[in-house]
């Protein structure tokens, strides 16, 4: 990171400067917006979101910002490094993601003294984030499965996250322990259970 990005101790404090500027007109929704659109376009970054709405990832990261950047308690999410944490986010994905953002709070003519605090304020999360490997969740201090299958009799009645037909209360589903996508027989039979890049067990 380069020095002119730390603005250390302070990185998380409220920032009333920046966020005056941001909340007017709502600056912060619009740059917010242009950014996702952006994202789920881009080659590199779209795959991570896959199953995340575009409108949920701008609310989430409306709210996280807005809680530092203002003081006010409005974000009710994961921290980063949970969130992340089966992310494969390398230093360099990570700088071309900020360079999209840098880009876009440019476009939309945040000064120049306010594009560097919001960056160095993204700069703080950026040890949480980066890793080589998938980290494990922990829940109670007790690390959450990464990858893997189990099988289920659903109580309730739900549509397969595969082929979309309906899976009646008391059938069975195999369903994805991380992402929760489950699947009926007929489609774990064909060997479609799996969310992108992971292998159907048979
Ligand atoms: C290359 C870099 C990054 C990638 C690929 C990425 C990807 C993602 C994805 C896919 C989600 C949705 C997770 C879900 O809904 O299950 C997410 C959520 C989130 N990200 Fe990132 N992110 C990156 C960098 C950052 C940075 C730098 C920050 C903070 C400044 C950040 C803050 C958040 C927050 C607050 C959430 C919401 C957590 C929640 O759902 O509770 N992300 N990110």
């Amino acid at each position: 990171m380069s020095g002119e990005h730390r603005r250390r101790r302070g990185d998380l404090a409220p920032d009333p400067e920046l966020w005056a500027a941001l909340a007017e007109n709502d600056l912060l929704g619009r740059i917010l917006r242009d950014f996702y659109e952006r994202v789920y376009a881009d080659p590199r970054l779209a795959h991570f979101f896959e199953g995340v709405t575009r409108q949920r990832a701008v609310e989430k990261q409306y709210s996280f910002l807005k809680q530092i950047f203002s003081g006010e308690k409005c974000y009710f999410g994961d921290r980063p490094r949970n969130a992340h944490h089966w992310m494969v986010i390398s230093d360099e994905l990570f700088d071309h993601r900020e360079a999209l953002m840098e880009q876009c709070l440019r476009r939309h003519g945040l000064a120049d003294h306010l594009v560097r605090r919001w960056r160095a304020t993204e700069e703080v999360f950026r040890k949480q984030i980066v890793k080589a490997a998938p980290r494990p969740r922990k829940l109670g201090g007790v690390e959450l499965p990464l990858e893997g299958y189990d099988d289920v009799d659903v109580t309730v009645g739900m549509l397969c996250d595969a082929c979309g037909s309906e899976v009646p209360p008391g059938a069975r589903v195999r369903y994805h322990v991380r992402t929760g996508r489950s699947v009926c027989a007929g489609c774990v039979a064909q060997g479609a259970s799996a969310p992108p890049g992971v292998e159907v067990p048979r």
